[in-house]
């Protein structure tokens, strides 16, 4: 089982809706834009989401809108946290099942550093869409805590980085060459932040990079992982803490 990075925030504690990170919310905000492509909500539906997972990130793109449609991820559903009225089905996108043009968008988001065979898989997303396809991966090379003006916890941010493919634009850009896609608009989406508090994007981001390297995979012993989040800490609470991280965004279309 790999462990699957993701921006998504947390379910709270005692079964609470999970809340869309504000830091994130005009990034979610444009990307709901760039799937749009300029065309009506009812001409960018049906949507496919690929690899959907518990449909959050899904949810901070499209909730409150008019789009529907359907998420696919090759593990089984789950407890859906994602908007209401989509379906989710069991399949891997790399062979889909449905018609060719079902849809008229599609969008996958931190799936790409997952993909087997990327070029094909962009295919057959592209033979099921009649429209843009939005593709989104955070570069979990970017991703960097600093306190004090300097970086921190390089190597332990680097073990839960670890296996993320360098290169992300370039790669991206050469499946979606190989597919016959063509790339119409492709960006780094920068995500800064300040803020070391419960439910921030930091402090969640935090969390799981513990529960990985202290739970999940024992790497690192608790109290290493612990001294270096009390100086994060300690450093936010004066005003000295950063972090960064950045996203690919590509949005890809049938080349003509
Ligand atoms: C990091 S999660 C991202 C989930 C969600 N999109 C998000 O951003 O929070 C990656 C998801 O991609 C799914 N996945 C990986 N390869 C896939 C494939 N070939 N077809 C469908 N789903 C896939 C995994 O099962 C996992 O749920």
């Amino acid at each position: 089982m790999p462990h699957h990075r993701t921006l998504a925030p947390p379910e709270r504690r005692g079964g609470g809706a999970p809340v869309i990170h504000a830091e994130l919310q005009r990034h979610y905000d444009a990307l709901y834009d760039q799937l749009l492509n300029g065309r009506r909500p009812r001409e960018a539906r049906p949507v496919l989401d690929v690899g959907t997972g518990d449909g959050l990130a899904l949810a901070a793109i499209t909730q409150g809108s008019p789009l529907h449609g359907v998420g696919v991820d090759t593990a089984e559903p789950g407890h859906w946290l994602g908007p209401v009225g989509w379906s989710v089905i069991q399949a891997d996108a790399q062979r889909l099942p449905f018609d060719d043009q079902s849809f008229k968008s599609a969008l996958m988001v931190d799936v790409f550093e997952w993909l087997r065979h990327p070029a094909a898989t962009l295919g057959e997303i592209a033979r099921v869409t009649d429209g843009p396809i939005l593709i989104v991966q955070t570069d979990w090379e970017g991703l960097w805590f600093q306190a004090d003006k300097a970086e921190v916890g390089r190597d332990l941010v680097r073990a839960f980085t670890r296996g993320a493919p360098d290169q992300l634009r370039s790669r991206i850009r050469g499946a979606a060459g190989e597919a016959g896609l063509a790339i119409g608009e492709s960006s780094v989406a920068a995500i800064s932040t300040d803020q070391l508090k419960p439910n921030t994007l930091a402090w969640d981001v935090l969390e799981s990079i513990r529960r990985y390297l202290v739970l999940e995979s024992a790497q690192i012993r608790a109290r290493r992982f612990d001294e270096w989040r009390a100086e994060l800490q300690r450093a936010a609470d004066e005003g000295q803490f950063t972090m960064l991280l950045r996203r690919i965004v590509a949005l890809l279309e049938a080349a003509a």
